[in-house]
């Protein structure tokens, strides 16, 4: 009986609670971070939390910032930390919202523009050249950006780093089985073809699910 929960009840579960709590308007897509819209899981919160203080990173980039909360987040982490104003927190938007042109912060650098146009990706390397930072995908997600996304950022990350992809839930694992290709399958190319990185599934699986389950990259070599 017990074998039986551990192995079929208990992933059964909480892929369906996953899924439940993904798709329930009334959840996430409510919260909020100090004001600013912030479109993630709190489960997934408490890790990069976790991997700010212990890792203590000389910068946070994140493709993607819609209402702002997470680079507010991020960036109210590292003031709390007492780190170097020299410690950006980056983000790149396609089209910068109201709200996160808000953010009043020295350490927050708000970009304009596509994450895969050349311009941006040689300002954002300019920016972080030789530091050791974390890096975090959350633009468009479908896997031909995401992976496009990928193959350029990747070089960024240094050493003992961190590359998140977010949003590897999507394409019905577990949820909106409807969306397509996306983030998963352009991390299960990018791994493939890559002995560079590999993913720190122990960091996410103590919480039992992640909405970037499988995305939580490392670079080891
Ligand atoms: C899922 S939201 C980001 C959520 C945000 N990171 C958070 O944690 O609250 C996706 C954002 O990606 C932006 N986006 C879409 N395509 C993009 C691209 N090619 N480059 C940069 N940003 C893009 C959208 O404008 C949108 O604001």
């Amino acid at each position: 009986m017990k074998s039986l929960i551990k192995k079929i009840i208990s992933p059964l579960v909480i892929k369906c609670f996953h899924y439940l709590w993904w798709q329930s308007t009334g959840t996430w897509p409510k919260n909020t971070y100090l004001g600013y819209e912030i479109l993630q899981c709190p489960l997934d919160l408490q890790l990069y939390q976790e991997i700010i203080f212990r890792e203590k990173p000389e910068f946070i980039l994140q493709t993607g910032v819609c209402g702002g909360g997470s680079i507010v987040y991020f960036s109210s982490i590292l003031d709390m930390m007492n780190a170097s104003t020299d410690t950006k927190v980056i983000g790149i938007d396609i089209e910068l919202s109201e709200q996160a042109k808000t953010i009043k912060n020295d350490r927050v650098l708000l970009l304009e523009g596509s994450s895969t146009d050349q311009e941006i990706f040689k300002t954002v390397t300019k920016l972080i050249e030789g530091k050791k930072g974390l890096i975090i995908l959350d633009s468009d997600h479908s896997k031909d950006h995401v992976y496009e996304e990928l193959s350029m950022y990747n070089k960024l990350v240094a050493l003992g780093c961190r590359l998140v992809v977010e949003d590897t839930n999507l394409n019905g694992n577990p949820v909106y089985p409807a969306f397509g290709p996306g983030p998963f399958e352009a991390v299960c190319d990018f791994l493939s073809e890559n002995d560079k990185f590999i993913p720190d599934d122990n960091l996410w699986k103590r919480n039992l699910f992640s909405f970037h389950q499988y995305g939580w990259l490392k670079r080891i070599k």
